[in-house]
């Protein structure tokens, strides 16, 4: 039986996400097939590590008390580690990096590529200079500049951090009335050396995501493109991601026409591979016409029952438990 090790939370403000990510694998993996331990890294980089058999609700366990660099010789007991994180440190190449040196085999995408496209504007000079695709126009300041900056700007705009996720600090900005509370929001996750990005904003669009999954002998098992639409707010925010019935997300993306979602899935395998990603990723896009836009590419995508990648597996036959299997057997 492999000997699986859950890897979820750590400083990043994607913490709660990464651990309903985590809780949605723990609720579904293949107890009769793997041998199941879950290491939560807190928010202050300690962990807790357990064995379980049977599913358990993880949100309510104690904080742990080992750091996690302290951990890396007890997690060399695992056949593998899958991560169940998000942002800072368990996507960015952090975590990666710390398991490489330990020699401890992980899913998902490796140290560099990670790091790559965490910075969603270097990747993107990448990928728009490698493709067809478009990139929003895009200036690049630090948090500690964005007020002037936006003072002298033409609006509207749309601002993000350059690394972050989950739409944390994402804004469309049309004219400067609550720039205050939006520059309380970005230091409350940033430090004003961080880099902030500055975009034309794309605004009659339809919104596509779509993410590949690559097999140990490097095949690929193509995806369906993913439809967005929020239902409430203007573009994909916090809210219409995490809040039930906050977005309509569709497969097929009847929005875009068959032969676009066929270019759009061939896309993000040719992206993930540019990027050299590994196992399985996800690529954002916006549809105008015949434009496709690229906004990113995420190593570490959401992966709750109900995430993107999960409806776009589901789509052609793959039931969650069996992508968790996918992700463990072909690493
Ligand atoms: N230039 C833009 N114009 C219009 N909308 C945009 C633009 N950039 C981003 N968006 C909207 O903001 C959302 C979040 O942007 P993006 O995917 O770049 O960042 P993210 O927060 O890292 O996302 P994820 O949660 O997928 O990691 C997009 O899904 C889209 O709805
Ligand atoms: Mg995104």
């Amino acid at each position: 039986m492999k000997k699986i090790i859950i890897i979820c939370g750590g400083p990043s403000s994607e913490y709660d996400i990464s651990l309903l990510s985590s809780q949605s694998i723990i609720d579904n993996i293949d107890y009769n097939k793997y041998s199941v331990s879950i290491c939560i890294i807190g928010k202050d980089r300690k962990c807790t590590i357990k064995q379980i058999s049977k599913p358990e609700n993880i949100s309510k366990w104690e904080n742990g008390n080992i750091l996690f660099t302290d951990t890396l010789l007890r997690l060399k007991e695992y056949d593998i580690a899958l991560l169940g994180t998000h942002g800072q440190f368990g996507e960015d190449g952090v975590l990666q990096t710390y398991l490489e040196e330990a020699q401890i085999p992980y899913t998902g995408s490796d140290s560099y590529s990670s790091r790559l496209c965490m910075d969603k504007f270097r990747s993107s000079i990448l990928v728009n200079s490698s493709t067809d695709l478009f990139i929003p126009k895009t200036d690049i300041v630090h948090l500690n500049n964005l007020e002037e900056f936006l003072n002298n700007v033409k609006l509207p705009v749309f601002i993000k951090p350059n690394k972050n996720g989950s739409s944390i600090c994402s804004y469309v900005v049309k004219d400067l009335n609550n720039l205050k509370q939006i520059l309380k929001d970005f230091y409350s996750h940033h430090k004003g050396e961080d880099e902030i990005l500055i975009q034309e904003y794309i605004e009659k669009k339809t919104e596509v995501s779509c993410g590949c999954l690559e097999k140990k002998d490097h095949t690929f098992i193509q995806l369906p493109p993913i439809e967005i639409i929020p239902k409430t707010s203007k573009f994909f925010d916090y809210t219409a991601k995490y809040t039930k019935n906050a977005s309509l997300e569709r497969t097929p993306a009847i929005g875009i026409p068959k032969e676009q979602r066929e270019i759009v899935s061939e896309l993000a395998i040719n992206i993930h591979k540019l990027l050299g990603c590994r196992l399985y990723s996800r690529s954002d896009f916006l549809v105008t016409g015949k434009k496709i836009y690229y906004l990113e590419t995420n190593t570490l995508p959401g992966m709750t029952s109900t995430s993107l990648i999960p409806q776009e597996a589901k789509e052609i036959g793959i039931d969650y438990r069996d992508l968790i299997s996918f992700f463990i057997d072909n690493s």
